[in-house]
């Protein structure tokens, strides 16, 4: 694989993209750099994490997140276990610890935890002996998601530093606009945040991007544009008049796009609301949209993330 391989990644967790170099960052992209090579041929399996559990523990359903852990822990050779738990009725905190507890005493070497609280990652991170992935945490951060959209920009773009990334939507509410907002300004990107003020309110600025309220402005020589989905299940009241409203002046169409690069790459991390968010011709146009190539980034992106928080382990057996 690539040449930075051999460096140590010094964390024992992977809980959001702020603890994270410029240096921790490139060298989990080049990891992923290799293993979308072996994901592209017809025998995908290595050793490299056999003998070692992993559990994928989502208190907040998922479908592509968990399948794309899914795959890469058993590409690389791990036993993957899948537990789903519902919250609704419990006290969460004591579930939260009390699950963790539990599991610790199973031995795994990885745990993949998605909450929808802010922080409970972290919370859980603390009582476990073994590394720990966040797969999402309420609004506050989505890692892999980043770093695989990171992955998708560089590969298709040649480069992170210097390219206008627009992200657009319920910045708000979203753990993805977050980690994203972190990583791709420590690689030198140029941010701007689009929507209206409910969803993107100007104090966003002191994150050192630029804020939009109009998608022409906002969307200007863009070379990326990612769109994020109304994310209801987070809002307290009304935050948009109408979905159809919504989709007229923020929604992406080949319209609003005209003022954007001419070469300019559309992102979703899913999943998408056509019609809501984004004009389902946009979406599946194969020249200008990334969506499915971020899916596939998104399984290799998640194999690094388990051999570099594995190394330690392997090293000591
Ligand atoms: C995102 C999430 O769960 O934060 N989805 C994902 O992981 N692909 C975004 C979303 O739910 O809208």
């Amino acid at each position: 694989m690539s040449d930075g391989a051999a460096r140590p990644f010094p964390h024992r967790h992977l809980l959001g993209i702020e603890p994270l170099s410029r240096e921790d960052i490139l060298f989990l992209l080049d990891l992923a750099d290799g293993y979308v090579e072996l994901n592209r041929r017809p025998e995908k399996k290595l050793g490299l994490l056999r003998g070692l559990t992993q559990i994928n523990l989502f208190f907040e359903s998922s479908t592509r997140t968990r399948t794309s852990f899914e795959l890469a822990g058993k590409r690389l050779g791990a036993d993957v276990v899948n537990m789903s738990v519902s919250t609704s009725a419990i006290k969460k905190g004591e579930t939260l610890l009390d699950t963790a507890m539990t599991l610790n005493a199973m031995h795994p070497d990885v745990l993949v935890v998605r909450h929808a609280d802010s922080g409970a990652v972290a919370l859980l991170a603390r009582h476990v002996a073994c590394a720990v992935i966040n797969g999402g945490d309420g609004r506050h951060e989505h890692p892999t998601q980043a770093l695989l959209d990171a992955l998708t920009i560089r590969r298709r773009k040649g480069r992170i530093e210097g390219l206008i990334v627009a992200i657009c939507g319920d910045i708000v509410h979203s753990r993805v606009a977050r980690s994203n907002i972190l990583l791709l300004t420590r690689l030198g990107a140029r941010v701007r945040l689009v929507g209206p003020p409910t969803l993107v309110p100007p104090a966003l600025a002191a994150y050192g991007v630029e804020v939009h309220h109009d998608m022409r402005r906002g969307l200007r020589d863009a070379d990326i544009v990612m769109m994020l989905r109304l994310q209801t299940e987070r809002m307290r009241g009304s935050f948009v008049p109408s979905t159809r409203e919504y989709f007229r002046r923020y929604g992406l169409t080949w319209e609003k796009l005209e003022v954007a690069r001419p070469d300019v790459l559309v992102m979703h991390p899913g999943p998408m609301n056509r019609g809501v968010e984004i004009d389902g011709v946009v979406a599946d146009d194969i020249h200008r949209s990334a969506i499915l190539d971020q899916v596939e980034m998104g399984v290799a992106v998640r194999m690094a993330c388990l051999d570099a928080l594995t190394r330690r382990l392997r090293e000591a057996a």
